[in-house]
């Protein structure tokens, strides 16, 4: 057994380090450091911006008040709604969230350039992985965690039918020959020339946004071939596409020029006098203007409201309204007018995401549309699958033209604003993406040139 003495006696207590330069003057330097540090800090403060806490420069749009912390931050706390939406409008996603998002968890600030609208996936996957919702049966799928687990688009499920109330044969259109032969000829012609031969570029072209395809008109995209000429008293009156009351309104006023400017004619036509005319009954024997008007103005419209004959629907034996309208309630004869229902020709068919034809020029409309030519029904959805997006928006590929949520969809109710969107966009160039990725069918721009159509109003004038 060792004393405790023996060995405390093996410690070397001379080995201890003696108080060194530092030691000696403890204070002095803590005191040194402290106001150094307390210097800088100060000559951060006022010279800086604060640039001792900033994690990196803020976005170049907040950047005039970049300086000013206290515009986002309250001490000691993560940035509050509250700050961000003393500057911006209140903004909602949906009235069935079960709790709302702050907004620092989709705008990240400091990251300078890289901005705020770089939304993360995680941040709607967050909720959209497992949506919960305040109603109990949401009519969207509730598992979407990326967009190769998305689920198909709501009009091409099963069930779903374009309900616009409105005739139109795309297969006819495109493919008959009698379609290429039925431009009238002479005057009207210049201005259809671009009908000569339908292309999906004669009826449907890019809007102003570069988003959706502008509407179809019956004035510019139909009139052409389908002009409403009725037989009145001296040959054929054509009628402007309007609601019948304003047909009757402008037949009324044709009839009566007629009548006044030309009555010898249509009333007196007994006479034989001038060189040519031979002796026949008077177009009209009414024996007062308002009589004449009244008669043929319901011979007109017997024309205008002849009801479809369903057993020969093609153009020959239907050339009028109800070749393209159903009736709401219809025509009586002389008295009450039709009423046609509304068309409701759809605008947007992914109401719920974005979309722009202007960003696909390099694939071809067929190979989105790809059942188009032969498409006798309105009621045919001609929309393209999620698969064929999925060619090009895939998550893995580095060529991938994108597959983040907020690339096809917004967030905010309020923003729908394509402007915004585009300046959020990166570029990629189109080569890159056009590699393997599709058939080569799918990705040659169509040659030739654009027929110019007449624009919006002209066809109208033309046509009356
Ligand atoms: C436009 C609003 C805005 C301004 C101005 C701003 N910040 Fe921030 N800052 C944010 C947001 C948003 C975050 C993310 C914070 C969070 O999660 O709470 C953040 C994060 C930070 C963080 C990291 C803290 C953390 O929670 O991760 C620091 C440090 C910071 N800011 C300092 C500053 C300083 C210093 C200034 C002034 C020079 C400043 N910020 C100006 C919005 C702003
Ligand atoms: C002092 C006013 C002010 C405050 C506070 C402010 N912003 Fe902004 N913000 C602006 C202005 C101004 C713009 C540029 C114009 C516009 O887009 O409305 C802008 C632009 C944006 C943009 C557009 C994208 C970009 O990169 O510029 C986003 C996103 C945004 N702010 C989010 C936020 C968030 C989130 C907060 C809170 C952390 C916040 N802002 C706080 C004034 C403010
Ligand atoms: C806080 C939870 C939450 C977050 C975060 C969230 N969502 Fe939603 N989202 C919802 C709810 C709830 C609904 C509505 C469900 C219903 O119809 O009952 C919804 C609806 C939608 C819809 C379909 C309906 C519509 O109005 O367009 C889309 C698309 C959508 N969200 C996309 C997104 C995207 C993209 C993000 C990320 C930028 C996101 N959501 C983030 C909860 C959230
Ligand atoms: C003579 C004019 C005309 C031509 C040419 C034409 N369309 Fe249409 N298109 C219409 C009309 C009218 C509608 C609206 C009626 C409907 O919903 O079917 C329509 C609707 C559509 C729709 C949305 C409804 C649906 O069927 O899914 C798509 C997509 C479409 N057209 C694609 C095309 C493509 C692609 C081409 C070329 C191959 C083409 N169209 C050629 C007149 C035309
Ligand atoms: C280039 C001339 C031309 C244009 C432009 C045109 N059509 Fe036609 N349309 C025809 C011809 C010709 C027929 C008859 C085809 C046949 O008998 O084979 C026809 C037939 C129809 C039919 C009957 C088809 C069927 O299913 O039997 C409808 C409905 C119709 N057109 C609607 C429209 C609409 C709506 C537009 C404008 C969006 C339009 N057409 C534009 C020439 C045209
Ligand atoms: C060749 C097909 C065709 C014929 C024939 C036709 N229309 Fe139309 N009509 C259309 C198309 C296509 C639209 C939708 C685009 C537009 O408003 O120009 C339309 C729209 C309308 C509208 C607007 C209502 C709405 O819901 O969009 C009225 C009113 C109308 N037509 C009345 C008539 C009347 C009355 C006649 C007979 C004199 C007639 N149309 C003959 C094709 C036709
Ligand atoms: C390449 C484009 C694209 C991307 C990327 C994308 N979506 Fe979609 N999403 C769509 C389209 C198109 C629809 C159909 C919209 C409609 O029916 O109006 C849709 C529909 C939805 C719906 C409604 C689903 C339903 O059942 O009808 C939700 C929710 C949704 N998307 C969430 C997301 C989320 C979350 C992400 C990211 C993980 C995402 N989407 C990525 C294009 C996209
Ligand atoms: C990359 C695929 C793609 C290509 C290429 C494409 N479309 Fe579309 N088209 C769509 C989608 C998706 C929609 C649904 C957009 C919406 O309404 O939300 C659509 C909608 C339409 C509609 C219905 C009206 C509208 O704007 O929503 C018409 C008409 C149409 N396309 C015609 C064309 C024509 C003509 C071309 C060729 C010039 C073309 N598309 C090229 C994908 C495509
Ligand atoms: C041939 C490849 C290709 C196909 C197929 C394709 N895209 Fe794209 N898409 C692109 C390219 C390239 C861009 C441009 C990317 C950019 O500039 O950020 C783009 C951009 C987009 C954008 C953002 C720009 C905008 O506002 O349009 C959306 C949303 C989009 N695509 C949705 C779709 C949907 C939905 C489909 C399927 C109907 C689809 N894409 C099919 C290649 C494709
Ligand atoms: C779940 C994610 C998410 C949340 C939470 C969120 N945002 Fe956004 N925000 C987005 C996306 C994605 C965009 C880009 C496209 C759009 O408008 O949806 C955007 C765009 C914006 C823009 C620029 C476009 C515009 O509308 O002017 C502003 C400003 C903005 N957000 C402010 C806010 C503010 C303030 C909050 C908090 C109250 C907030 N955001 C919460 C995802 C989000």
């Amino acid at each position: 057994m060792r004393s405790s003495k023996e060995l405390a006696s093996r410690l070397r207590f001379d080995r201890f380090p003696r108080p060194d330069f530092f030691r000696k003057r403890y204070l002095l330097v803590g005191a040194a450091t402290a106001l150094a540090g307390l210097g800088l800090w100060l000559w951060m403060s006022l010279t800086g911006g604060h640039m001792q806490y900033n994690p990196g420069p803020v976005t170049q749009n907040h950047a005039t008040f970049g300086a000013r912390c206290e515009s986002c931050h309250d001490p000691f706390q993560n940035v509050q709604n509250e700050a961000c939406l003393s500057c911006h409008p209140s903004r909602d996603h949906s009235e069935f969230v079960v709790r709302d998002a702050d907004c620092r968890e989709c705008h990240v600030e400091h990251l300078g350039e890289a901005g705020m609208l770089d939304v993360d996936d995680r941040a709607c996957v967050v909720c959209h992985g497992e949506l919960e919702t305040t109603r109990d049966a949401p009519p969207i799928a509730r598992d979407v965690s990326s967009f190769a687990a998305h689920p198909q688009f709501a009009v091409l499920r099963d069930g779903a039918s374009d309900g616009a109330a409105i005739r139109f044969n795309h297969e006819i259109h495109l493919t008959s020959d009698k379609v290429r032969q039925a431009l009238p000829e002479g005057a009207a012609s210049e201005q259809c020339a671009p009908y000569a031969k339908l292309e999906c570029k004669t009826c449907h072209q890019v809007d102003e946004t570069g988003m959706l395809m502008r509407e179809v008109t019956f004035d510019r995209d139909c009139a052409c071939c389908h002009q409403q000429d009725v037989q009145g008293p001296l040959g054929s009156i054509t009628a402007p596409h309007r609601a019948p009351d304003v047909i009757r309104e402008n037949l009324t006023a044709k009839l009566l020029v007629l009548g006044v400017g030309r009555a010898n004619e249509i009333f007196s036509s007994r006479e034989t006098s001038l060189p040519g005319v031979r002796d026949r009954g008077p177009i009209d024997e009414s024996r007062s203007l308002g009589e004449y008007e009244r008669t043929w103005l319901a011979k007109l419209e017997a024309q205008l409201y002849q009801p479809l004959d369903a057993r020969a629907p093609l153009l020959e034996n239907n050339k009028y309204c109800f070749l393209c309208h159903d009736a709401e309630s219809p025509y009586v004869a002389g008295t009450v007018l039709p009423v046609l229902k509304p068309t409701r020709i759809a605008q947007r068919w992914l109401a719920h995401s974005e979309f722009g034809h202007a960003k696909h020029e390099m694939v071809r409309c067929e190979d989105c549309h790809a059942a188009v030519r032969s498409s006798s029904k309105t009621s045919d959805v001609n929309l393209p699958p999620k698969e064929l997006c999925a060619k090009c928006h895939t998550e893995d590929a580095a060529s991938s033209a994108g597959a983040r949520c907020a690339l096809c969809h917004l967030y905010h109710d309020t923003s729908r604003d394509p402007a915004q969107r585009a300046a959020a966009q990166r570029t990629i160039p189109v080569a890159v993406l056009l590699g393997e990725e599709l058939p080569e069918r799918g990705l040659q721009i169509p040659p030739g040139p654009t027929p110019s159509l007449p624009a919006a109003g002209e066809g109208a004038a033309a046509a009356e």
